[in-house]
């Protein structure tokens, strides 16, 4: 099975999913990483593992459409299975998102369906709940809303800033993700009525 990765900045779920590919021998080659940012760090993490990296700007593109379009070729030129957004921090086209149907994976750093969108760790010590977490989920064309894979739950604590709070949700986000792109390479996630049920395989 082929895998590309795509990145914006420090790749740490990346580089959590690549070495976990490597540790339990998956069927499964990361065939590329991709960044819409040339100063992502993440690049870098990647290309010392061997993994062909590429960078297509988003700035270098007229409009979001042929931004899309670009990246799909790209993409497309890999022949994936399975497309894993990790920090890829980027809105996209309803093409695309229906292109990749039931193969594009994401990260959010809450539980959803609470805190869609951008700082999710600042509105969550300014709602006071008492739990945070993140959450893995198939991309859908209504954003942070597809199918949820699965989600991992952290305490909030008394003295949490954004910085302990994030680090705290990342970690965990190294848990379930690999965990998750693992579970859809075994061919064990099916979707049904709009919930993922993971299945053994006979
Ligand atoms: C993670 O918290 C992810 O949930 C969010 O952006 C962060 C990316 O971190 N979408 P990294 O690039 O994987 O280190």
């Amino acid at each position: 099975k082929n895998i590309v990765i795509l990145i914006s900045g420090t790749g740490s779920n990346m580089e959590a999913i690549v070495r976990a590919a490597a540790n339990e021998r998956w069927p499964a080659t990361i065939a590329a990483v991709i960044s819409n940012r040339r100063d992502a760090p993440g690049l870098k993490t990647a290309a010392s593992y061997g993994i062909p990296t590429f960078v297509i700007s988003h700035q270098e593109f007229p409009t979001r459409e042929a931004f899309d379009q670009a990246l799909q070729e790209k993409i497309d030129s890999f022949v994936p299975d399975l497309v894993v957004l990790a920090g890829f921090l980027r809105i996209l086209t309803a093409g695309f998102v229906e292109h990749y149907a039931g193969r594009m994976l994401n990260i959010h750093p809450s539980l959803l369906p609470s805190f869609t969108g951008l700082n999710t760790h600042r509105r969550a010590l300014d709602t006071g709940v008492k739990v945070h977490g993140a959450t893995v989920h198939f991309v859908t064309a209504e954003l942070d809303h597809g199918p949820i894979i699965s989600q991992a739950v952290v305490p909030v604590l008394e003295n949490d800033t954004e910085e302990t709070l994030a680090a705290r949700v990342l970690q965990q986000e190294h848990i379930i993700y690999p965990h998750a792109v693992h579970c859809f390479i075994e061919g064990k996630l099916k979707i049904e009525n709009g919930r993922v049920h993971i299945v053994e395989k006979d």
